[in-house]
């Protein structure tokens, strides 16, 4: 009994407030992960930013391909520990991963920051001048894209410069 309550406590009533306030957890299509951190034109000295991490599948190319510093928060402890694992099992060795909401966390150090979240949080979130932000999926509402990644069978990727 006390394991199902701590499962409940720990694990799913974060991930569902998750799923709510961000975005439930989908993953960013595996064909396109590649393709969208090349365009993102990170280098070695940049900070990547994953906010809502899932799996880190987004944190762990941006690493394998430019060897950049990654930060990634997540607030399910279900997906915290996915994504752990993976950038262990990746051997990632410059990130930073927080158990967290990312409305409460400064990402103000990064300067790509990467989303896949639902359109009313993605209106809430504030960047800073100089960021690039790259959100799946779901364009920023108001916001001019200065580039969208659009291919045939794959989701559209907004690039936008603050
Ligand atoms: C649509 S998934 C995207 C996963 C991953 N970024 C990807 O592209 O494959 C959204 C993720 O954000 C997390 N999330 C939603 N709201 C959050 C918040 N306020 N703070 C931290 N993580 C959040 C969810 O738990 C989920 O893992």
């Amino acid at each position: 009994m006390i394991y199902l309550v701590i499962i409940i406590l720990f694990f799913l009533i974060p991930t569902a407030i998750a799923g709510v306030i961000g975005a439930p957890l989908a993953i960013t299509r595996k064909k396109q992960v590649e393709k969208i951190i090349e365009k993102a034109g990170i280098r070695g000295t940049d900070v990547f930013c994953e906010l809502g991490t899932g799996t880190g599948r987004m944190m762990i190319k941006a690493y394998q391909k430019t060897n950049c510093k990654v930060i990634g928060f997540e607030m399910s402890p279900l997906y915290y520990l996915i994504t752990l694992i993976n950038l262990k099992i990746n051997k990632v060795k410059n990130y930073k991963l927080y158990l967290k909401n990312f409305f409460k966390a400064d990402f103000s150090g990064a300067n790509v920051v990467f989303v896949f979240l639902m359109p009313k949080p993605l209106k809430k979130l504030k960047f800073k001048k100089g960021q690039k932000v790259i959100s799946y999926c779901f364009p920023i509402e108001r916001l001019e894209p200065y580039y969208i990644m659009e291919e045939k069978n794959s989701l559209p990727v907004y690039y936008y410069q603050f």
